[in-house]
């Protein structure tokens, strides 16, 4: 066996599935996991590509398999575990190897880490990989932020291993220390919105027009096939064309109704409101998981003041058009974000190149990110998607839908978190002269904070309740 030219430490379900995605793509990988009883039972699972997997079985015999400079890719934990790992670790690594971090983590950890390691000469790269544990077995989409120095070794792996789209591999370094994982984490905000829009749709179908989930299948299905057409809108369709063996009923009414999530969205939200942001899909997806945990005080509030939803029309290719534009504004908001910080932290983010490598690998990849890219390639006016004339149309025809399935599904009592934000988002940013007059004038009234005028230059303006 060549020496191994990457280690991969921690064989849970997503480390395995990249171990043998770099041993299928001729890459030597030397594994270990905490408890080695893990490795032998992993070889035996990798079949022939063992022959490119050197099993160890301790970090230090990991360690010591790899040729320095060494490049260490860790999948545990993002939080307290990474943090012991490194304590552990770092004695025994030499100055110029690379600790890759391949979870989903905080990116505010991710920079914390990469600047400890750099005191010890070390290297430390976030790493977001998307596309579940297909996606990494097969081709992820890989967001990478870490050193130049990093990338140069790395790149050959992870363009060996990731997805391709039209054969251009989905992976980039996209910045420095936690550009990566930032990125990941916006990709995951964006996934929660997408999910939810799909499942508001679903409700309004089911509960508004008396579809079935089988006829809801049909339909996104035919979305699928046109610029609709993403990952999410085709295992959308195809869970809900199961039913459940036991019950024989529709598998969708047989799962509970309270939602998890490991935190991916909530950090989007959280970093574009410090950002000075405000993604409101993605808030509106974040808000609709925490609800839907609240279990008991949704049935106690439904018991004091009755079910709201009554029929409503649905007509396929209105609502096609309403969630195109929907979809528009998703990204916008999460494109927003990445400029943002990719301004507050200098990180230089490329978003036509983040566009690209979302294509194909990852929980988003969607038809429409090929525009998204060319849009950014373009240049849209102010930097903002919105305003890019490849999508004038998709939100010309697009809105006036909107407006009109949000307006009559409120109306007949559907809650919409996301279709109403992105509708009440847009609004506001076709609005030239918004309602932040009056919150001005407040402001002064009650803590005399001043204000510009707009006949006038410069600001400390008050108003005449103080005269
Ligand atoms: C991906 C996904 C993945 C995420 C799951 C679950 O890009 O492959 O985003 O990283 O962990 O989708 O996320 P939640 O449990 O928060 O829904």
């Amino acid at each position: 066996m060549k020496q191994p030219q990457i280690g991969v430490y921690g064989l849970g379900t997503m480390g395995s599935a990249l171990a043998l995605n770099m041993a299928e793509k001729g890459v030597s990988v030397a594994v270990a996991n905490r408890s080695p009883d893990k490795v032998p039972a992993f070889l035996d699972e990798a079949g022939d590509l063992a022959a490119r997997i050197s099993g160890q079985d301790s970090l230090e015999a990991l360690i010591g398999a790899l040729p320095p400079p060494r490049l260490l890719l860790v999948m545990i934990p993002s939080t307290a575990p990474m943090d012991a790992f490194l304590d552990e670790v770092i004695p025994q690594l030499a100055p110029g190897d690379t600790v890759i971090d391949a979870g989903n983590a905080d990116f505010h950890d991710t920079r914390r880490r990469a600047a400890r390691l750099a005191e010890h000469d070390l290297y430390f790269v976030g790493l977001g990989v998307s596309g579940g544990e297909d996606g990494a077995r097969h081709g992820p989409s890989m967001m990478m932020g870490g050193s130049p120095e990093s990338w140069d070794r790395l790149h050959p792996i992870l363009e060996a291993i990731a997805a391709r789209y039209d054969g251009t591999p989905c992976v980039a370094r996209l910045g420095p220390d936690g550009a990566g994982h930032f990125v990941k984490t916006v990709h995951n905000g964006i996934e929660y919105a997408d999910m939810q829009m799909l499942a508001e749709v679903y409700d309004l179908m089911r509960f508004g027009a008396g579809r079935t989930p089988v006829q809801i299948a049909d339909a996104m299905a035919r979305w699928n096939e046109g610029p609709l057409r993403s990952y999410l809108t085709e295992i959308t369709a195809r869970v809900l064309r199961y039913d459940d063996e036991a019950t024989g009923q529709p598998m969708v009414d047989m799962i509970a109704d309270s939602a998890g999530q490991k935190g991916t969205g909530r950090w989007t939200v959280i970093e574009a409101v410090r950002l000075g942001q405000s993604a409101t899909m993605i808030e509106g997806a974040v808000a609709a998981r925490a609800w839907s945990a609240e279990k008991p005080l949704r049935q106690r509030a439904e018991a004091a003041f009755g079910g709201a939803r009554r029929e409503i029309g649905i007509d396929e290719e209105r609502l096609e058009r309403a969630m195109l534009a929907a979809r528009v504004l998703e990204y916008a908001q999460g494109f927003r974000i990445l400029a943002q910080a990719s301004e507050d932290f200098a990180w230089g983010l490329d978003p036509a190149r983040i566009a690209e490598i979302w294509r194909a690998g990852c929980i988003i990849r969607a038809d429409m990110l090929d525009d998204i890219a060319a849009a950014f390639r373009d240049g849209p006016p102010e930097g903002q998607l919105l305003l890019s004339p490849r999508f004038a149309n998709a939100l010309e025809q697009g809105i006036p839908e909107l407006r009109a399935l949000v307006g009559q599904a409120v109306a007949a009592g559907f809650a919409l978190p996301v279709l109403s934000a992105a509708l009440t988002w847009f609004d506001t940013m076709r609005q030239g002269r918004g309602t932040a007059s009056v919150i001005q004038a407040q402001r002064d009234f009650l803590g005399r904070h001043g204000f510009e005028r707009v006949d006038r230059d410069g600001g400390g303006y008050h108003g005449p309740w103080w005269e």
